[in-house]
């Protein structure tokens, strides 16, 4: 028993097959017994690898092996991590993951699973990387109902977004900078066009809010369409743009959901988080704010999450809080842009005088910020006017 096997030995599995090997002192210390790793399944050839004697291809084998109590997931997907997740959870072993995609579509299937086969599923990876982040929102933040969570959960994104603006880097090569370090999903344009963000606000909010948040029920707006002059106008505001994951609860248990760029004041904390830093900023009723902080993508981060997810699973046995959530409850869910909001607007075509506060001039565009409105109003004000650029800003 207490052996672990490692699905898929890429990016983050190479980092939690180093960090078993490298810190297996610590591991042993941490549990009071060696922590090894049995298998690697793995179809790519790994002979010059130094766990290339570990390396399977069946995943039977896994399964059947009783002397394997955790399997570590580094697959990805919802294709064949998630069926072999799902037979290692009916076959009594407990599963730690960095896949949000499948925690976020799947998660409420295979989190009963789990709880039926008294067996764990732990995903601190999936958000945030290598911040303590889902533990201490479901063990030190239960006395809170929670009422609101904010944050910057894309590396690749703000990585980008940052170099934009901090280094005049253009787009294209700010993004192969951020494959080349390991930080952007296989298929990058899940982490450009919010879809990442996105699948990570749904476990945010399953977690926080206590029911299902199905992936396609979130509005998702990505980079794309943030430029080099509506950086430099934001700035000239006093705002930073970046990429947020935002839910909020309206009025007892209805909520918002989305992920979209928004401009961040620069006094907020939100608006100092660079490269490919993570922050999520969570409210709670009685303990009110709260901020985690750290790496939110690469190789080591999100394998110490996981390591450390693979010592829980052994240290805290069957006397552990299983971690679940709800069914769906399509009622609670608030489109936001029905929710008042002040936006940042760029158009050509002359300046509405609503807006003339907080409004900047120049080269025939009228940047402003307004004051709070629902998005149909804005539009309303807008009719007639050439619109560049609109965003959220973060209140
Ligand atoms: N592509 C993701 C990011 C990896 O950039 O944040 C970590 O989930």
């Amino acid at each position: 028993m207490n052996k672990v096997a490692l699905l898929g030995c890429g990016i983050v599995g190479g980092g939690v097959a180093a960090i078993m090997r490298d810190n297996a002192a610590y591991l042993e210390k941490s549990v009071g017994h060696p922590v090894e790793l049995k298998y690697i399944l793995e179809k790519r050839d790994c002979s010059g690898e130094p766990w290339a004697d570990k390396v399977i291809g069946d995943f039977s084998v896994i399964e059947n092996d009783p002397e394997i109590s955790v399997v570590a997931e580094c697959i990805g997907g919802v294709g064949v991590a998630y069926e072999f997740v799902k037979r290692a959870l009916l076959a009594g072993k407990s599963v730690v993951t960095c896949n949000k995609q499948m925690i976020a579509e799947r998660g409420l299937e295979l989190l009963a699973i789990a709880k039926e086969k008294k067996v764990f599923l732990l995903f601190e990876a999936s958000v945030g990387g290598g911040i303590p982040l889902l533990r201490p929102l479901t063990n030190c933040l239960s006395a809170n109902r929670i009422e609101e969570v904010c944050g910057i959960v894309n590396g690749t994104t703000n990585y980008i977004l940052t170099q934009m603006i901090q280094c005049g880097q253009d787009f294209d090569r700010a993004l192969a900078d951020a494959q080349k370090l390991g930080y952007a999903e296989a298929d990058p344009t899940a982490d450009v066009d919010g879809i990442d963000a996105m699948r990570k606000l749904c476990i945010l909010v399953d977690l926080c809010f206590g029911s299902n948040l199905p992936p396609e029920k979130v509005p998702t707006e990505g980079i794309r369409g943030v430029t080099a002059e509506d950086a430099a106008l934001a700035e000239r505001l006093g705002y930073a743009i970046k990429l947020l994951a935002h839910a909020r609860r309206l009025d007892g248990e209805r909520f918002t959901a989305y992920v979209a760029p928004h401009l961040v004041a620069r006094d907020n904390l939100l608006a100092s988080v660079s490269g490919v830093m993570n922050a999520v900023a969570v409210r709670g009723n009685a303990v009110g704010e709260t901020l985690f902080y750290g790496a939110g993508a690469g190789r080591m981060p999100t394998a110490s999450a996981m390591v450390a997810d693979i010592l829980d699973t052994m240290r805290r046995g069957n006397g552990r809080k299983f971690i679940d959530w709800g069914p769906e409850q399509p009622e609670r869910l608030v489109d936001p842009d029905a929710v008042p909001t002040r936006w940042f607007v760029r158009y050509s075509g002359g300046c509405v005088s609503a807006f003339s506060e907080d409004c900047i001039s120049e080269n025939g565009f009228c940047a402003a910020i307004t004051p709070p409105m629902d998005r149909a109003s804005l539009m309303a004000k807008l009719a007639g006017l050439e619109i560049e650029s609109v965003f959220r800003v973060l209140d």
